[in-house]
């Protein structure tokens, strides 16, 4: 099959399904509102239309899917999705984003269903950091959820650790101890300005460089890893008792160039870029009756005149404010972060 590829060359390699906008956390970085605007119940895309998505997208090369949210485990039953998903030949890599809380209660059924890779956020080890940043009471569950996870066979771990100034920056380095003690690889990602995160400021960035720089601080000279043909938007690196770790640099060395990544929202709204203004309705084709080839046509030729570098023309502004201001997000809930999939 000759990949299909944008206006830019990059081709389409990986689908992030969020099957849900609600959440059960509110970390400060995504939802430091106290009130949300929801999708619309009856707009939730339901598992088979999930599933047709997700074989459309894996028919024209994301052979990768992610499922996202929001919280995704607090779509019921979600164990089902999985395994739907896990029959289609066609997806070699499906894997899961959660904050954790629900996953001591479903690693082993997503385990059954054909789930393969489980990437959990920790951004702190602290439980009262966690009830003052994210209004999380059950930081005893995610860290349970963590070992579930290992328990029920999950091998690559990952656990994602936004690094912020002045919250869990003095965490840089009980965290990668953590994950080394669980077989876990540790990636600490750069704070960024998605629509959601309308307390972030370029002062509260702890950037790449700075991170490194407190672990070889301790550990010495770390080794990066280089992996050609890697569109993983994480720079690993090897300390050199051999843990390795990764870091996301989207705020101070964007990867737009190689992002091969649609997302598509809980209501079948498809975004090219994590800062895309506009999306694609995909529910409404759906719900017409249109066919997997109507629907991979007009996927195509959308992928095909894609020209987004969201991250890199945010970098190019210099100094900037958050992406959108609060009314801004209110009046359309797929600007958040934790409606596009996080
Ligand atoms: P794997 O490489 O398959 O493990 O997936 P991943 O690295 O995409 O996993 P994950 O969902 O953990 O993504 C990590 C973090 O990278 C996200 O939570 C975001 O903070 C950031 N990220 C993911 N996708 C994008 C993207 O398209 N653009 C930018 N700028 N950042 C992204
Ligand atoms: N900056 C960086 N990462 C973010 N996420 C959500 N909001 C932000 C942000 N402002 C990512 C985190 C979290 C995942 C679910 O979404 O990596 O672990
Ligand atoms: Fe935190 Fe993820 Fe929930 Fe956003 S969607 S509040 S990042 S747990």
């Amino acid at each position: 099959m000759t990949p299909l590829l944008d206006a830019l060359g990059r081709p389409l390699g990986s689908l992030r399904l969020s099957v849900t906008d609600r959440c059960n956390m509110r970390c400060g970085y995504c939802m430091p509102e106290a009130e949300y605007t929801w999708l619309p119940r009856a707009s939730l895309l339901t598992f088979e239309e999930l599933a047709r998505v997700a074989g459309v997208f894996a028919g024209l090369g994301a052979n990768r899917v992610r499922l996202t949210g929001g919280e995704p485990l607090l779509r019921h039953d979600l164990p089902a999705l999985v395994a739907l998903l896990a029959r289609d030949a066609r997806i070699a890599d499906l894997a899961l984003t959660t904050n954790g809380i629900l996953l001591g209660r479903h690693a082993e059924a997503l385990r059954a269903a054909g789930l393969r890779r489980v990437t959990v956020s920790l951004d702190t080890l602290r439980a009262e950091r966690s009830l003052a940043f994210a209004r999380n009471p059950r930081h005893a569950e995610v860290l349970g959820g963590i070992d579930a996870a290992a328990d029920a066979g999950f091998s690559d771990i990952k656990l994602n650790a936004v690094v912020i100034r002045g919250f869990n920056d003095d965490e840089i380095l009980p965290l990668l101890d953590y994950a080394r003690a669980r077989g876990a690889e540790m990636r600490y990602i750069e704070y960024m300005d998605v629509g959601g995160a309308t307390r972030w400021s370029e002062g509260a960035v702890v950037s790449r460089r700075e991170i490194l720089g407190v672990i070889e601080a301790c550990h010495g000279p770390v080794t990066p890893l280089p992996e050609p043909g890697s569109r993983a938007p994480a720079e690993r690196f090897r300390l050199g008792d051999g843990t390795t770790f990764g870091i996301i640099a989207s705020v101070t060395a964007p990867f737009c160039r190689t992002c091969d990544r649609s997302r598509v929202t809980a209501d079948g709204t498809w975004f090219r870029c994590l800062y895309g203004e506009d999306g694609v309705d995909l529910r409404e084709p759906l719900r017409r009756g249109a066919t997997d080839e109507e629907l991979s046509d007009l996927v195509a030729s959308v992928w095909g005149a894609r020209r987004d570098r969201g991250a890199e023309e945010r970098a190019a502004l210099g100094a900037r404010a958050v992406l959108y201001p609060v009314e801004g997000l209110r009046a359309d809930p797929r600007r958040e972060m934790h409606t596009r999939g996080g």
